[in-house]
């Protein structure tokens, strides 16, 4: 018997790195996984019996909505969302400009506001959900990645209040923050090797984390098994914020 087992579940940004993970971890758990992306071509790549890539830009309105039309359609229930997607700079505050910071919101912030909102309110009507958003370690402790500390922070905010809002619905939000992770986005960082190193050398498990790591974490929180914990904040970061 599976951990997720008739459970249906979206995973924004599930082509790559940690999402790719979790559409892993959660099909294998026996839920119905519908990917959402921008990427369409990595997606076709994941299409197989229980799991369904669906384009989806998390910043757009129409496309929240009409993910959400089909996948009711097609399946009548949504129980699990996870706010997954999202894009990453690392200009130091003094070059910051505002089309910097603008992407950055949109994508990270607003793109977890949206599927609150469209999922989040359908999941009131449900009477029942589980949400888990992506923050980051660099939410709680800087770390050079000004704009995306700032948009992550912002996740951490609704994460809390969403919780409030929804939690007379019997609907679950809960916020990861994980430290740095092996995956195309940290990997494409312009300062990666040097400080990378430095990162694992004040880490208190002395390495990164692997995206597996992270998807654990969130099948728990997303699972049945976290029934009672809404509003929490789970660090998944090697004890790199507990210094
Ligand atoms: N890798 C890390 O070290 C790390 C640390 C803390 C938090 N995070 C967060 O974890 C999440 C996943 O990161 P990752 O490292 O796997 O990154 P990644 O770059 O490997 O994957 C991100 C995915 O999001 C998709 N995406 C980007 N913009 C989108 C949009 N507008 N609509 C839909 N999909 C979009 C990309 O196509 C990609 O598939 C992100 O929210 C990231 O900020 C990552």
């Amino acid at each position: 018997m599976g951990r997720l087992d008739d459970k249906v579940a979206i995973i924004t940004g599930g082509a790559s790195g940690i999402g790719y993970r979790i559409v892993q971890s959660f099909k294998q758990e026996g839920a119905t996984v519908i990917a959402a992306d921008v990427n369409e071509e990595a997606l076709e790549k994941l299409n197989e019996d229980n799991v369904h890539g669906l384009k989806l830009d998390v910043s757009s309105d129409e496309g929240w909505e009409k993910l959400v039309k089909h996948v009711d359609k097609k399946f009548g229930k949504i129980d699990i969302l996870v706010n997954n997607a999202g894009i990453t700079s690392e200009k130091p505050i003094d070059q910051v400009t505002y089309n910097d910071w603008e992407p950055l919101s949109k994508i990270n912030s607003f793109g977890t506001m949206l599927g609150l909102k469209y999922v989040g309110s359908y999941m009131k009507k449900q009477q029942k959900g589980s949400i888990v958003n992506l923050s980051s370690v660099t939410a709680q402790v800087g770390m050079g990645l000004n704009s995306y500390s700032a948009s992550k922070g912002a996740v951490r905010a609704i994460s809390k209040a969403a919780a409030s809002e929804f939690g007379h619905a019997g609907v679950r939000v809960n916020a990861v923050f994980p430290g740095i992770i092996r995956t195309p986005m940290s990997e494409g960082l312009e300062s990666s090797s040097e400080t990378l190193a430095q990162i694992e050398a004040m880490t208190p498990l002395q390495r990164i984390g692997e995206p597996e790591e992270v998807a654990n974490a969130i099948l728990f929180l997303a699972s049945d098994e976290a029934s009672f914990i809404t509003g929490a904040e789970l660090a998944i970061d090697g004890g790199y914020s507990a210094r």
